[in-house]
């Protein structure tokens, strides 16, 4: 047994230490039912998380701790549950049951399959509610998580064991970026190890979940994926509890030494759940009348996200937790909390997303904080030298507008800019190996494209990545291994280049 499963087993014990034989003390009395949400008293030992029992066969879980009442979520209909009624606390953990057999499954989040396909063996109960791994047992992010974006793999990198942030207005793609990264673990490297995708749906429309698994079996994608989804019209409970079962499914396979990544999509519906919750509880509202809890929530579940060591098994747990704005408004309470959360943001905005700039990733609001250290030395060689130029390019571009003369040199800095935005942009499931993103962007920041006219950039790419494909398969073997780029690899670039261009025609 790994380390990490030690110190689990503890921390479940002394957990259970508080517990005690349900059968002498630990029962309550319902004093209020309202809208899924029961008030007890009573239960003066019971846990945050704890499993509790109604008559006629009901359970909850509790959610706050009172001080002569507690406040429990129903996981049933409940409407049979009236005020005397007896509760009791089971001294359980609220947990769902996980295997290998939830891969290619959609499941909500209890465990009940929602793509009727049967039932699913269960192997090991997780605990919804768990105390993150300490930092003994963790190490440095060192491990690239390829998302087969373009901008976000060169300029934004995602390393494995990190909280990354993805967030903008409505309809802007945050979703698609989700999915893409799903799509790409498909063609992962020999030297890396395979990763495991976790899509967790809250709030959705059904409609919009089974689009996704339709594009996910359609890509092949959907036989490493789990999908755990509580929709728009299923109860605020669910909605609150998704998360937390997608984690908990994430552990399983991480304690066995497992990559896994895993998307909350999306923590503002997530948010909204837990305040419907709260409301009805008539618990004092705080900013946006969220209640002041909101932030220890969803620091407590990003914490889970996880590089554990060697000794612990070497497993890791990424996060890819989404946030929905209101007219690209970062400062509100909830991008604000989960922004500080987590390791760094991919910003989506508007106005790139309607000029045709898809993804629409602002790269100066953009960050990754520590996605660096796990980047290949081979992207690190090209990618540094591009986001300092569209940066440059970005301010000379406001600049421009006033339409005030320009130098030559500013003039061909633009021009290079349009090119390199230009370059950047990617259509929706088309994720990306890491050669080809490297070829493009070292063939425009190496002025390969300064005669190719804006409006052929993109149908250059593609011809030149066909043509790599083809006559220099080495090159995109040596740009794969990840290996810095020297001088023969440069070279081979150059005459790549060089030949493509002798057989593009405009
Ligand atoms: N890279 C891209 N290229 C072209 N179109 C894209 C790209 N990414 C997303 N889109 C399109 O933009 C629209 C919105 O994408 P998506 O649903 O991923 O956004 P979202 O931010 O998740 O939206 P919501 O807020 O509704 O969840 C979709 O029609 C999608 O096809
Ligand atoms: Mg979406």
């Amino acid at each position: 047994m790994t380390k990490s499963n030690d110190i689990i087993e503890r921390l479940e014990k002394q957990l259970a230490h508080f517990s005690f034989d349900p059968k002498t003390e630990n029962i309550g009395t319902v004093e209020k039912n309202n809208d899924g949400v029961v008030i007890a008293s009573g239960l003066s030992r019971a846990m945050i998380g704890e499993l509790v029992m109604f008559t006629k066969d009901e359970s909850g879980v509790v959610l706050n701790l009172d001080e002569d009442s507690v406040s429990i979520i129903l996981l049933g209909s409940g409407d049979d549950i009236k005020e005397g009624d007896t509760v009791k606390t089971t001294g359980k953990l609220l947990s769902i049951g996980a295997s290998e057999d939830l891969l290619g499954r959609v499941i909500n989040p209890q465990g009940v399959p929602l793509d009727g396909k049967g039932k699913i063996k269960k192997t090991k109960d997780m605990p919804l509610e768990r105390i993150a791994a300490g930092v003994v047992e963790r190490e440095p992010v060192n491990i690239p998580l390829k998302t087969g974006v373009k901008a976000i793999d060169s300029m934004i990198p995602i390393g494995r064991g990190q909280r990354e942030l993805i967030i903008g207005d409505r309809g802007l793609g945050k979703t698609a970026i989700a999915i893409d990264t799903i799509i790409n673990q498909k063609s992962y490297h020999k030297s890396l190890k395979p990763v495991i995708c976790i899509y967790v749906a809250i709030g959705q429309k059904q409609s919009t979940v089974a689009q996704i698994v339709a594009k996910l079996k359609e890509t092949d994608a959907f036989s490493y994926t789990i999908v755990v989804a509580a929709n728009a019209p299923d109860a605020a409970t669910l909605q609150y509890l998704a998360p937390y079962a997608g984690v908990a499914i994430a552990e399983y396979f991480m304690e066995k030494g497992e990559d896994v990544l895993v998307i909350y999509d999306d923590l503002t519906k997530h948010a909204w759940a837990y305040r419907q919750l709260s409301l009805v509880l008539r618990r004092p509202a705080g900013r946006e009348a969220y209640p002041g809890d909101i932030f220890y929530l969803h620091s407590r579940l990003l914490e889970r996200a996880v590089k554990l060591n060697k000794k612990n098994g070497g497993g890791s747990i990424t996060a890819l937790p989404i946030i929905e704005t209101q007219a690209g408004d970062i400062s509100a309470y909830i991008p604000t909390n989960v922004i500080s959360i987590t390791d760094g943001q991919i910003f989506l905005q508007g106005d790139l997303f309607n000029i045709g700039i898809r993804p629409a990733i602002n790269v100066g609001n953009s960050v990754s904080r520590v996605g660096g250290a796990a980047q290949t030395d081979s992207m690190k060689s090209v990618s540094g030298k591009m986001r300092l130029e569209l940066a440059q390019y970005r301010s000379l571009e406001a600049f421009a507008q006033f339409g005030s003369e320009l130098d030559a040199a500013t003039l061909s800095q633009l021009e290079k800019g349009k090119r390199m935005s230009e370059i950047l942009k990617q259509p929706q499931y088309q994720p990306m190996p890491e050669s080809l993103q490297i070829l493009s962007i070292w063939a425009v920041t190496n002025n390969y494209l300064d005669d190719i006219e804006v409006q052929h950039v993109q149908r250059f790419e593609k011809e030149l990545h066909e043509y790599a494909k083809t006559h220099a398969k080495k090159l995109l073997e040596v740009l794969d291994g990840g290996e810095k780029l020297n001088d023969q690899t440069s070279k081979l670039l150059k005459k790549t280049l060089e030949d493509f261009k002798k057989v593009f025609t405009i």
